[in-house]
């Protein structure tokens, strides 16, 4: 079954590894990340985001990934990803998701504890995981756009305060990533993760992880920052690999052809992520 990603989390940031949450969009896709997991031997957090959630349906991608996880046999969380909708994350958690993130990100420091708040009353009794972000990531993600003079890093004694009025059991610091691909590599504020893993002890999420330096998403995970967010890597092996073939065989028909070099490919970018957070063999 599908487990709660706090004790999954927590577990991982006291071995000093982290866990790969990967954006997921179609229900094969949701096959072919446990099987990168499970030949690697690693848990692993499947993520949607609300934008997901609405073409394919809370309860198939609940069905789908309880299935998946049953067959790799791979310690599997389902996670709804940057939600700004009460009612969105209501359906989710009814539907079977292990974990939520309610993003009030956008609003001032007290409301975005109201809004945290709201949701652990709903998720925390029954065993699902809150995630909360403060400052705010750049670069856009689904329905979220952050122009980047409009990101903001996150106050390390404003985070502190965040935990203890809210009691959220993982929180997303903005740190100077941000989502998709750079310009160049990103600025990551090293300090300040630092000064914020000195004041909040549950596991802190890096969003943004595409296009990160392995070795600064490893200085991350070191830090604290157990949950690493991979989406726009993903997508992009996926859809290369598509167009390739499309360029090399402009009348091909039949959709195994194509999917399975898109598999293929997005298989192998899931494992190297797998491997860049050290959670191989951590089953
Ligand atoms: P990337 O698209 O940069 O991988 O960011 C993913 C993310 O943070 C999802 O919430
Ligand atoms: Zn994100
Ligand atoms: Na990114």
């Amino acid at each position: 079954g599908l487990l709660s990603t706090t004790p999954m989390l927590q577990k991982a940031k006291r071995d000093k590894h982290g866990i790969v949450a990967f954006n997921v969009h179609s229900f094969d896709s949701i096959f072919w990340v446990l099987e990168a997991a499970a030949e690697l031997k690693s848990p692993v957090i499947l993520q949607t985001t609300v934008g997901t959630v609405k073409s394919l349906g809370a309860e198939n991608i609940v069905k789908v990934a309880k299935a998946a996880s049953e067959h790799y046999q791979i310690p599997t969380g389902l996670h709804l990803d940057h939600c700004t909708d009460y009612e969105v994350i209501k359906t989710a958690i009814r539907a079977g998701y292990t974990s939520v993130m309610i993003d009030a990100s956008m609003h001032a420091f007290d409301e975005n504890v109201r809004q945290t708040k709201e949701v652990m009353d709903l998720a925390d009794s029954l065993g699902v995981n809150v995630e909360a972000e403060l400052g705010k990531v750049g670069g856009v993600e689904d329905d979220i756009v952050v122009a980047e003079e409009d990101a903001q890093k996150a106050v390390p004694k404003d985070c502190q305060r965040f935990v203890e009025l809210t009691g959220v059991p993982t929180l997303a610091p903005s740190i100077g990533t941000a989502h998709g691909i750079y310009k160049g590599d990103p600025d990551i504020d090293f300090d300040r993760i630092e000064k914020i893993a000195q004041v909040v002890d549950v596991p802190l999420v890096l969003h943004g992880g595409s296009a990160v330096p392995d070795q600064d998403v490893r200085r991350c995970v070191a830090e604290g920052m157990a949950k690493v967010n991979v989406s726009t890597e993903l997508k992009n092996a996926y859809s290369k690999a598509i167009r390739e073939h499309f360029e090399q065989e402009p009348d091909s028909l039949d959709p195994r052809a194509y999917l399975q070099k898109a598999k293929d490919a997005a298989k192998e970018m899931a494992k190297s992520k797998i491997r860049m957070v050290g959670s191989e063999g951590k089953v």
